[in-house]
């Protein structure tokens, strides 16, 4: 019987369907005991993970009967791909099962920036009443830039256009023609630092976007707008990106994702409840529902690759 191992949590709806069928390892504690994985790798035919398993080489070296890896979730960091694919293993992500999430809580941020909520939570929560000194804006009529134009950011496109929001987006391996249906203007991405008063970003993280928002792009952008970063920390210079908010160069921003994870103390001891900020611990893709759609997505694939 071909063996599955799962070393990170899995909707157990899910792991009893791949259970009927395979022999499964399910132990969402595996990814910090790498003794017991490595041994356990050995013998297995697939293996899913979430994204804190690092499959390296070096482990996946030791996986000499490997033909599967599912991704619960999207980003592949966590992945060697290069191994993989030059030694015939098959990396599965849950391509776009997680994007509504993210894209619902790209808008709640967007909303709650705009209004100050943080600041104005702060103040209420503190007895004052700082009902006339807090600005607050809507998203209507407000630029909203898109870097990366792929599943969730067209998801984001198309909440914020309810919204009333005008949507531009910054995208070099996207067509004019692929989307027409979106109603949105594809421009540079100077042109889109300089017209957007929101800025979302929805970009792998490669060499090409490590630190692409920084503080030369800082000052390309238009007055005081909103930074959001939802997909992969390292894309945002976190230190610039603290400099230009205390500097007024921005009027907030909403971190889910953050260049070393759980973030660290040099980061967080410069946050204050003053701010108007928004920080999560990378879960804006994990909801009841998209936990659901995760595991049910790669339990399909996992069992019809091992039939296949
Ligand atoms: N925080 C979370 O919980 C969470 C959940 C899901 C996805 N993510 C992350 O969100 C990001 C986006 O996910 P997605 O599913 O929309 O990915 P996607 O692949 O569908 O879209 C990415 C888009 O970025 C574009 N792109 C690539 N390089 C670019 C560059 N240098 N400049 C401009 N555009 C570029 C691609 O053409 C593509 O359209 C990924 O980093 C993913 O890992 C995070």
């Amino acid at each position: 019987m071909k063996k599955v191992l799962i070393t990170e949590f899995m909707e157990q709806d899910s792991v009893d369907k791949i259970s009927k069928i395979f022999e499964v390892t399910y132990d969402p504690s595996l990814h910090e005991n790498h003794e017991n994985l490595s041994s356990l790798i050995m013998e297995t035919d697939a293996v899913i993970v979430r994204n804190k398993t690092q499959l390296t080489e070096e482990l996946l070296l030791k996986a000499n009967k490997l033909s599967f890896v599912g991704r619960l979730g999207v980003g592949l960091d966590n992945i060697d791909t290069d191994f993989c694919s030059a030694n015939g293993i098959f990396v599965q992500p849950a391509t776009g099962m997680n994007a509504d999430s993210v894209a619902e809580y790209v808008i709640t941020c967007a909303l709650s920036l705009l209004k100050n909520i943080p600041i104005a939570h702060a103040g209420t929560a503190s007895g004052q009443w700082p009902r006339t000194s807090i600005e607050s804006r809507e998203l209507g009529g407000k630029t909203l830039g898109l870097l990366g134009f792929g599943t969730i950011g067209r998801k984001v496109c198309r909440l914020a256009q309810v919204f009333g929001a005008e949507v531009i987006a910054y995208d070099p391996f996207v067509q004019k023609s692929d989307v027409s249906e979106f109603n949105i203007s594809l421009v540079e991405q100077e042109k889109l630092f300089s017209l957007s008063d929101v800025i979302s970003i929805h970009l792998p993280l490669t060499n090409d976007t490590r630190d692409l928002i920084n503080e030369n792009s800082f000052n390309l952008m238009k007055r005081n707008p909103i930074i959001i970063n939802s997909s992969r920390g390292s894309i945002v210079n976190e230190i610039d990106l603290i400099k230009a908010y205390s500097q007024n160069v921005i009027s907030g921003f909403a971190l889910d994702v953050y260049s070393s994870e759980p973030v660290q103390e040099d980061f967080y001891k410069q946050i204050s409840n003053s701010m108007n900020c928004i920080l999560t611990p990378h879960n804006s893709g994990v909801t009841s529902e998209s936990n659901v759609r995760v595991s049910q997505f790669i339990a399909e694939k996992t069992i019809d690759f091992l039939e296949s």
